[in-house]
């Protein structure tokens, strides 16, 4: 990553030093761009314009551009009466989400303010929202689109609009708490309080870093103001299908990221199993192979299709660790020893302990799934890296 102070001064400038400035502190604006050249500089002069009088400022820009957008940004900074500075990223790792978190890494302001590059959002709206934070005491301030007063105007589209609004939905239905009193989770505009966030414990993906936020760094207030989306200064949106995708793998990781909530997705996951297992059956049954053979077959195919869904929805992120022939056996394994551990422990549980034959086979399916579930976690995917560990006082 190559960094570059556009231009001194600013923060720097003792008459601005944040730490002789009382409420309400100073803010770091974070820029994303990718190909923007057209739109800094307009950006930076309605910057100019509207905040260095109300609040002292710096800008990050964070960079993944192959235009000359670097340059132009050095260029527009010139007359710019506060810090300018750009990351370029060689590896947009993360994407768009990936490059706030650098910018936030970099930000040295008590408050960080993320928007776009490409002026859809309203600079003059910066103090305001830091200052709505000072004064309700929230940790996130959302600038939204569907406050009375707000608006998406700017939303090129009916399909955007009804895309935008799924996400929407689909993000508050799976994280009603979280994202309770949050109306437009999906915004890319919003003021955050640098002490609510530990960028290292972020895994940004793709556009949705808002979302991120509210469900990771888990402000503990939160307040929103509304805001007008307005049209694209110049250029066109850099939002695809492809980043669709990776929304909803971003949802998925998001919400099973407790054990306790991958275990009832794990679950989900091998009752669909009995579809295929039973479909085989019946097709090798209805073809003459004696029961007991078709029972181990069939099992397989339901042990596949468990396989699939889980290691393209569950564990996409953590298929690295093994290579994909050994985390199958693995899988296969797990799966079959399942089936072979069972019928003992229901034996154990009759004989040993007294019980009848279902509840001790209920018992003997809830205590061979849990260990399935923990052993496919620890011998198929075990984590890359580890949580450091707690001290305990
Ligand atoms: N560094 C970096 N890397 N910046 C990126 C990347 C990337 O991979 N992809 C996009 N950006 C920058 C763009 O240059 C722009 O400044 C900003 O991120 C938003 O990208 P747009 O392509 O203009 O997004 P949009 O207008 O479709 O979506 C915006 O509105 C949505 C609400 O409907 C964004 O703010 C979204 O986050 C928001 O959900
Ligand atoms: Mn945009």
């Amino acid at each position: 990553m190559s960094q570059e102070h556009a231009v001194p001064g600013g923060l720097g400038d003792p008459a601005l030093d944040p730490v002789g400035v009382a409420e309400p502190g100073a803010v770091t604006i974070v820029v994303p761009t990718f190909n923007e050249s057209a739109n800094v500089a307009a950006l930076l002069r309605q910057i100019t314009e509207s905040v260095p009088s109300r609040l002292p400022c710096e800008v990050v820009f964070v960079d993944d551009s192959t235009d000359d957008t670097p340059e132009a940004i050095r260029r527009a900074a010139q007359d710019c009466p506060f810090p300018v500075t750009v990351l370029h990223r060689e590896e947009p790792a993360g994407g768009l989400g990936g490059a706030v978190v650098e910018g936030i890494r970099a930000a040295t302001s008590d408050w960080v303010v993320v928007m776009d590059g490409d002026c859809q959002h309203p600079p003059a709206l910066v103090p305001e929202l830091v200052a709505t934070g000072e004064r309700t005491n929230a940790g996130l301030v959302v600038a939204s689109r569907y406050l009375e007063g707000g608006s998406r105007a700017g939303l090129a589209g009916g399909y955007r609009v009804a895309v935008s609004r799924g996400a929407t939905w689909l993000a508050k239905a799976l994280f009603p708490r979280r994202l309770h009193g949050i109306s437009d989770p999906m915004s890319g505009f919003f003021a955050i309080r640098r002490s609510t966030v530990t960028a290292d414990e972020l895994k940004p993906l793709g556009y949705k870093i808002l979302l991120e936020l509210a469900v990771r760094a888990r402000p503990r207030m939160v307040a929103e103001v509304p805001f007008v989306f307005r049209e694209r200064f110049a250029g066109e949106s850099k939002s695809t299908a492809r980043e669709g995708l990776r929304f909803l793998r971003h949802l998925t990781g998001l919400r099973t990221e407790a054990p306790p909530a991958r275990m009832v997705v794990f679950g989900l996951i091998g009752l669909t199993g009995f579809l295929p297992n039973l479909a085989a059956l019946w097709a090798l049954t209805g073809a003459g192979v004696h029961y007991l053979p078709a029972e181990i077959a069939a099992n397989q195919f339901g042990v596949a299709w468990n396989f699939l869904l889980i290691e393209t929805l569950l564990f996409r992120e953590r298929r690295r660790h093994r290579h994909w022939a050994d985390r199958t056996a693995r899988f296969a394994l797990l799966a079959n020893a399942d089936l072979v551990v069972r019928l003992p422990l229901i034996a154990l549980l009759v004989g040993r302990f007294g019980m009848t034959a279902v509840p001790a086979t209920a018992l003997a399916l809830a205590i061979t799934f849990v260990l399935r579930f923990v052993g496919t976690e620890a011998l198929v995917y075990l984590p890359r890296r580890r949580r450091p560990r707690r001290s305990t006082p």
